[in-house]
């Protein structure tokens, strides 16, 4: 055992050696990651918290609990920080793991079913936020048009919290907003609308319809110095039809679609296929590039670059191969057609707009029939969506579908054990009543 054991360490460091340049570490979910004491918590996330990070592990919860891993808390791996980390290590920028989770226990599915937003199905009144539950709809219920609030979320679904139009701007329960009207948050439009500028070159926020506008329409712009370029052409982008958007400069953009896909793989001569492999050889800015191609020309442009990505997949990084960190037009189409669908049937608060798992009780998803499929679909394409690159081979899709929140696994198997605790709280009460009565 001793001997197998230092072969062992003598392998890795031969390994790790002939490998200076290995950039990514693998994603692996096969085997418990409990401590040798007996520990009720299991943990269902470990990283193995070092920068250049060599090792993710996850493991699925039992069926009363869940990860609940959020994104921006948990500890990750980019492959350009991977690279970064070994340039200079005094920065606390080049940590992958300052300020971030490195290991994570299951916790209780419960403790989400609380403060649920109005529209919720509930039983019990503590499990909303208004601590109001119509016992004849079972669902939150908040305040009504008209009404004195504080904020959205004190207002029932439809509506939301605004001021008057003049002095002293007393604010109540109001109609959300439709098409051109003034607003300073996605949140005060209809659900089917979001907040953003109609004109170039303009900073006017209005209710906008989403996914309406056609090929080369021209629009405003605001940049969020957070997001990556694929990722801001996408968050304009919901104003059109294709769901994706040119940036043209500071203050406009247009909308077009992304016809193909290049990447370092071979030097961006060809057009790569799904899922999209790029090479981490040279961790180079335009790892990937996504084209475009405006309606009276014959060459395509490009429209955003960015860093091939981790595959944390052992067999593709043995290569120094990754994946282009988002699909392109296929998948994304595939969203907006379901998200379309999805917003125009829904009975979801304001402040649930972005919630699928809100939308798989008051909105489409709680409807079922064709209106379920789509909320399966947008689902599973807006999961494809934010981790593509890390979902590519069966091994490391089943480990991120059993502990991120947003997947269809994790919330279909929250909303069965909440649809099991209510009927067990429900027959509670009826046996409460009937022994109250006899
Ligand atoms: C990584 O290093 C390169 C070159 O030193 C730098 O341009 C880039 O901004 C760094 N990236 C990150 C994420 O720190
Ligand atoms: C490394 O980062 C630290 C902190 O940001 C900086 O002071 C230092 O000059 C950097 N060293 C090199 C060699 O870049
Ligand atoms: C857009 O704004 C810039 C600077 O604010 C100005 O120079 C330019 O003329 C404007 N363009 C249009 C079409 O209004
Ligand atoms: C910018 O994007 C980040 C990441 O998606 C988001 O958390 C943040 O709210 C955005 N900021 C604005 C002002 O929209
Ligand atoms: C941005 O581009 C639009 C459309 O091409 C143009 O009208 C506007 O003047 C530009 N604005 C600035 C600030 O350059
Ligand atoms: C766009 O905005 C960024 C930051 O807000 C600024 O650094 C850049 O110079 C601006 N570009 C143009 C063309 O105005
Ligand atoms: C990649 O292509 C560019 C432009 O086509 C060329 O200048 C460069 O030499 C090529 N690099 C390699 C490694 O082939
Ligand atoms: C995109 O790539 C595919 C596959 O290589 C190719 O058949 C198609 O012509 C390309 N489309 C454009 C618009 O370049
Ligand atoms: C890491 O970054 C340095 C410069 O910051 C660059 O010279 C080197 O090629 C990069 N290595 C890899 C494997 O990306
Ligand atoms: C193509 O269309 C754009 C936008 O409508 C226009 O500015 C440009 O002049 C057109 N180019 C040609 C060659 O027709
Ligand atoms: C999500 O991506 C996976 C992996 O590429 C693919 O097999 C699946 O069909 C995609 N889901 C949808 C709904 O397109
Ligand atoms: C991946 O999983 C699917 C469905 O579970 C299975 O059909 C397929 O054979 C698996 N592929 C590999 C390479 O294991």
């Amino acid at each position: 055992m001793k001997i197998f054991q230092s072969l062992v360490i003598i392998q890795s460091v031969l390994v790790a050696f002939s490998e200076q340049q290995q950039i990514c570490p693998a994603l692996t979910c096969d085997s418990s990651i409990n401590y040798p004491i007996v520990d009720q918590n299991n943990i269902c996330f470990q990283h193995s918290a070092d920068s250049p990070v060599t090792s993710i592990r996850t493991y699925s919860c039992n069926q009363k609990q869940q990860c609940g891993l959020v994104d921006g808390e948990y500890a990750w791996t980019r492959a350009i920080r991977q690279n970064n980390s070994t340039q200079n290590r005094t920065a606390r920028d080049n940590s992958q793991v300052y300020q971030r989770i490195t290991e994570k226990t299951c916790e209780d599915i419960q403790a989400d079913d609380q403060l649920l937003q109005n529209g919720r199905k509930c039983e019990l009144p503590i499990q909303c936020i208004s601590r109001d539950c119509d016992s004849g709809k079972r669902k939150c219920v908040g305040k009504e048009e008209g009404q004195s609030c504080e904020s959205h979320q004190d207002c029932d679904i439809n509506l939301a919290c605004l001021p008057d139009s003049s002095f002293p701007f007393k604010t109540t329960c109001k109609l959300l907003k439709g098409t051109g009207e003034s607003c300073l948050s996605d949140y005060e439009c209809l659900n089917t609308h979001f907040c953003w500028p109609p004109l170039a070159n303009s900073s006017d926020y209005r209710c906008l319809e989403m996914y309406s506008q056609d090929f080369m329409k021209d629009y405003g712009f605001i940049r969020n110095t957070s997001l990556t370029q694929i990722d801001a052409s996408v968050n304009a982008g919901r104003y059109c039809k294709s769901g994706v958007a040119l940036i043209i400069n500071n203050s406009s953009s247009r909308c077009i679609e992304i016809v193909n896909i290049t990447s370092t793989i071979d030097n961006h001569t060809t057009n790569q296929s799904s899922p999209y492999l790029c090479s981490l050889t040279n961790n180079a800015s335009s790892g990937c590039r996504y084209w475009y191609r405006l309606f009276n020309q014959t060459v395509n442009r490009v429209l955003a670059e960015d860093y091939c990505e981790c595959s944390l997949q052992p067999a593709l990084n043995s290569r120094f191969q990754g994946i282009c960190p988002f699909p392109g037009q296929d998948q994304l189409s595939q969203f907006v057609k379901a998200t379309r669908i999805l917003i125009e049937n829904t009975d979801c608060h304001t402040l649930d707009r972005y919630s699928m798992i809100a939308q798989n009780d008051c909105g489409a998803g709680g409807k079922g029939g064709d209106l379920y499929d789509q909320w399966a679909i947008a689902t599973e394409t807006l999961f494809n969506l934010t981790y593509w690159p890390f979902i590519q081979s069966n091994q490391t899709n089943t480990c991120m579908q059993q502990v991120m929140t947003l997947s269809r696994q994790s919330i279909d198997k929250s909303q069965a054990y909440i649809i099991s605790l209510s009927l067990q709280s429900f027959m509670m009460v009826l046996v409460t009543l009937l022994l109250i009565q006899y």
